[in-house]
């Protein structure tokens, strides 16, 4: 059986689905009928050169040959034309925005390809160590910071000199999810003094224990299973009025508030913004969503009043080569669920797997890929669907 690593490195990704220490693993705990075989120069751009991947085990070889395995492994989905590289029936494994692309997820289906999808993986404690989308979120959380630290006229510690001390920055990070709470981190670590907000009153013990102050502003949207519930526009209006004097008087703002399968909330107007202090920094994690703030744009630096506002969208790109290390051991967790005795063996009855098989054996399976193909979500499987 063979693994495939196709290089998707173009543009701003710089990440790799599989690095050398994964494919050592791979060798060691499913033996040597199941091979992996790297496009040469997949690594490349994450820092992992072709010969760390022959020592470890791996055949590196040619596109075509990553492409035609039985599994291939990627990072983020293929586009349209790729897919008729795959081996009719193959699996895929990876970010693969299911549903996103109606065209893709056709030809997915066609082709008889089992996607496997970490986004649709079920947050069950099982799955944890197969969640790339938090090993993302942490990388993400942590890269906004520094962006943020870049981007800013200023220090983040408290400075005592010979010509006198500078106070330490005010940061305000809203949402304290994964990349949140690994924000609030990196921000004490680098000296600021920090206040976080979430609509999960939950998660206010968390924000304390990294040595935050929790902004309370007795509102709660706890929604299922542990994620947040949309808020009404009411709600939203309110919650954007209590927060604006927090906002205007911080120097860093992080925002990361996102509602599974929603457009991002809204917290922070244009008007507010202008109200900062010149020299502000606002980073949006949500850009992509439609942005936590008014006039954020994705992967832009907006300039509004005397603030800056970054809308960065793969931030785990900027660091690939640890965000590979992580995402590669999502991807081995997963491969140990649909790999049995060197063979693949998927089990759609089984929770975690059967929650991110998004298509299999010529079936659309998930309610997101359902609904772009225009057929009846109501039939969808899966955990997760
Ligand atoms: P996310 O990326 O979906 O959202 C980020 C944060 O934004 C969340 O904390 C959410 O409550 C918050 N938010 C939404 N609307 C908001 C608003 N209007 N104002 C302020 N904040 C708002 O969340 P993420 O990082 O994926 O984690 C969500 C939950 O899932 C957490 O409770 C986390 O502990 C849990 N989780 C569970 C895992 C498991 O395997 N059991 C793994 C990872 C996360």
């Amino acid at each position: 059986m063979r693994i495939g690593v196709p290089s998707q490195a173009s543009g701003l990704e710089r990440r790799v689905a599989i690095v050398p220490e994964t494919v050592g693993r791979i060798r060691k705990q499913f033996g040597e009928g199941v091979e992996v075989v790297v496009e040469s120069g997949a690594g490349e751009a994450s820092f992992f050169r072709d010969e760390a991947y022959r020592d470890a085990g791996a055949t590196v070889g040619s596109a075509a040959d990553a492409w035609a395995a039985d599994i291939v492994a990627f990072v983020r989905p293929p586009d349209e034309g790729e897919v008729g590289r795959l081996t009719e029936g193959a699996a895929v494994v990876g970010m693969l925005r299911p549903g996103q692309d109606e065209n893709l997820w056709r030809a997915i289906v066609e082709r008889r390809i089992s996607a496997l999808a970490f986004e649709a993986t079920p947050r069950i404690t099982r799955a944890q160590k197969c969640d790339a989308l938090s090993s993302m979120s942490t990388v993400a959380g942590y890269r906004a910071v520094i962006r943020a630290a870049e981007a800013a006229p200023r220090f983040f510690p408290m400075l005592m000199t010979a010509a006198g001390t500078i106070t330490p920055a005010r940061a305000l990070v809203l949402g304290a999810g994964v990349a949140g709470l690994q924000a609030i981190a990196t921000l004490r670590r680098l000296g600021a003094v920090v206040s976080a907000f979430d609509v999960r009153p939950a998660v206010a013990e968390q924000v304390q224990s990294l040595g935050a102050k929790w902004v309370d502003l007795g509102m709660s949207a706890e929604g299922e299973g542990g994620y947040a519930r949309a808020q009404t526009e009411e709600e939203q209006a309110k919650q954007r009025k209590l927060l604006g004097e927090v906002v205007v008087s911080s120097d860093i703002v992080i925002t990361t508030a996102l509602i599974p399968g929603r457009p991002a909330p809204r917290l922070i107007e244009r008007a507010t913004i202008e109200r900062m202090k010149p020299g502000s920094v606002i980073v949006d994690l949500a850009a992509e969503s439609g942005g936590n703030c008014e006039g954020a744009m994705a992967d832009e630096a907006v300039t509004i009043g005397g603030a800056v506002v970054l809308g960065p969208t793969n931030l785990p790109a900027e660091m690939p080569l640890h965000a590979s290390t992580l995402y590669s051991r999502n991807i081995l967790a997963m491969l140990e669920e649909v790999v049995k005795d060197g063979a693949l063996a998927i089990d759609p009855a089984d929770e975690l797997v059967g929650g991110a098989l998004v298509t299999h054996a010529g079936e659309a399976r998930h309610r997101l890929v359902r609904e772009a193909l225009g057929m009846p979500a109501e039939d969808a499987k899966g955990a997760a669907s």
